[in-house]
């Protein structure tokens, strides 16, 4: 197991468009793994595998209930997609590879995701709230979606304008 860099934003890898997992072998159990273990180390509550340079359709999520320690479960997502979504609501998200943002954005309420796991199996959940907004974050990303797009163009912009003077300064220093 291993803890990958995460791409950080302007990257425009983050960008690209993931490809659909086809092989479902111990190279992708691997990639599982360091996935996993990269986002628990972050620590975060979800990671997607463009994140960490890879172009694949998969994604890890933290899915442990309210009443349990953070990372006590963790969901893996093999080629998501989004089958039914409802209602709406607004939450405050961040993203590891968004560093010092957190913003607003409205979202679906509930969604209904199909997938496969890490042995190609297929299963459908739906989930509601916190854990249908971090299904929705993370399979933006399998599409080069970041949260920083769906917060209004002023939060983007001045975010945007501090993130380039911040790389400026790390590299004349
Ligand atoms: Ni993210």
């Amino acid at each position: 197991m291993a803890i990958l860099p995460i791409l950080k934003y302007p990257d425009a890898r983050l960008r690209n468009i993931s490809s659909p997992i086809v092989t479902f072998d111990e190279a992708l159990a691997s990639l599982d793994q360091d996935m996993r273990e990269t986002m628990l180390n972050a620590p975060g509550s979800g990671l997607a595998a463009p994140q960490v340079n890879r172009l694949l359709r998969i994604i890890v999520i933290d899915d442990s209930a309210p009443d349990e320690d953070y990372g006590s479960r963790v969901l893996t997502l093999v080629n998501p997609k989004i089958v039914n979504a409802a209602g709406e609501l607004v939450y405050r998200e961040g993203c590891l590879s968004v560093l010092d943002l957190q913003a607003e954005v409205r979202r679906a309420e509930e969604v209904t995701v199909e997938a496969q796991d890490i042995a190609g199996q297929n299963f459908t959940i739906t989930a509601k709230g916190r854990k249908a907004v971090i299904l929705q974050h993370e399979i933006d990303h399998l599409d080069g979606v970041l949260f920083v797009d769906r917060v209004s163009r002023l939060i983007k912009d001045m975010y945007l304008k501090k993130r380039r003077k911040f790389q400026k300064q790390a590299q004349n220093s």
